[in-house]
């Protein structure tokens, strides 16, 4: 289920908003200029092969790029695989790549296609944390501080558009402030 919470950049224990409900999470993103949309997820994405995905969304993909903006659209996935004693330590790796605060010098455009992801948007002086599931498209603008956690077990397939060949590549701020925050795990066990 998508999600989103807002708290205090200077106090996650203060939940001002926390939601379910779609039109309510693109409303909150909307007023802060933050792109949100929902695509038809394909009910069995993880099965389907990276080209399949991307052929099955070339006309949303394509409207989306209609400006030819997006040079790079490529799928990253990520699946447990605990029959891999490499597993612990691949799903370790990949979730501490982009747990700190950083930016991005162009948009961080994803589109789950299936599994799930927590993007926190730090916006001045609030967080949002925005658990992504599949369906759901998020812009994070260029420059915006952010940090994302895909959790403990790491399960998804995102659609990402990069307008240069290292548009993932972030500059990393440095402050801790996300080891404040709860985790995508803690998030999704809250009531
Ligand atoms: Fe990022």
């Amino acid at each position: 289920m998508t999600l989103l919470q807002v708290m205090p950049a200077g106090n996650a224990a203060d939940v001002r908003v926390r939601t379910t409900d779609d039109a309510v999470i693109a409303a909150e993103l909307a007023a802060r200029g933050i792109t949100f949309d929902r695509w038809p997820a394909l009910v069995d994405a993880t099965a389907t092969s990276s080209d399949d995905l991307l052929a099955h969304y070339a006309d949303r993909v394509a409207q989306l790029n209609d400006s030819g903006r997006y040079k790079h659209i490529d799928i990253a996935r990520i699946h447990p695989d605990d029959a891999n004693p490499e597993w612990p330590a691949i799903a370790k790796g990949a979730r501490e790549k982009f747990l700190n605060e950083h930016r991005h010098a162009e948009d961080e455009v994803r589109y789950f296609a299936a599994g799930r992801g927590c993007f926190y948007l730090h916006l001045g002086e609030e967080v949002l944390a925005v658990v992504c599931e599949g369906g759901d498209l998020l812009s994070v603008p260029a420059g915006t501080l952010h940090w994302f956690d895909m959790g403990t077990r790491p399960d998804f397939i995102a659609i990402r558009f990069f307008e240069e060949e290292d548009g993932w590549v972030g500059d990393f701020t440095g402050d801790r402030i996300s080891e404040g925050f709860p985790t995508l795990d803690e998030l999704l066990t809250a009531s």
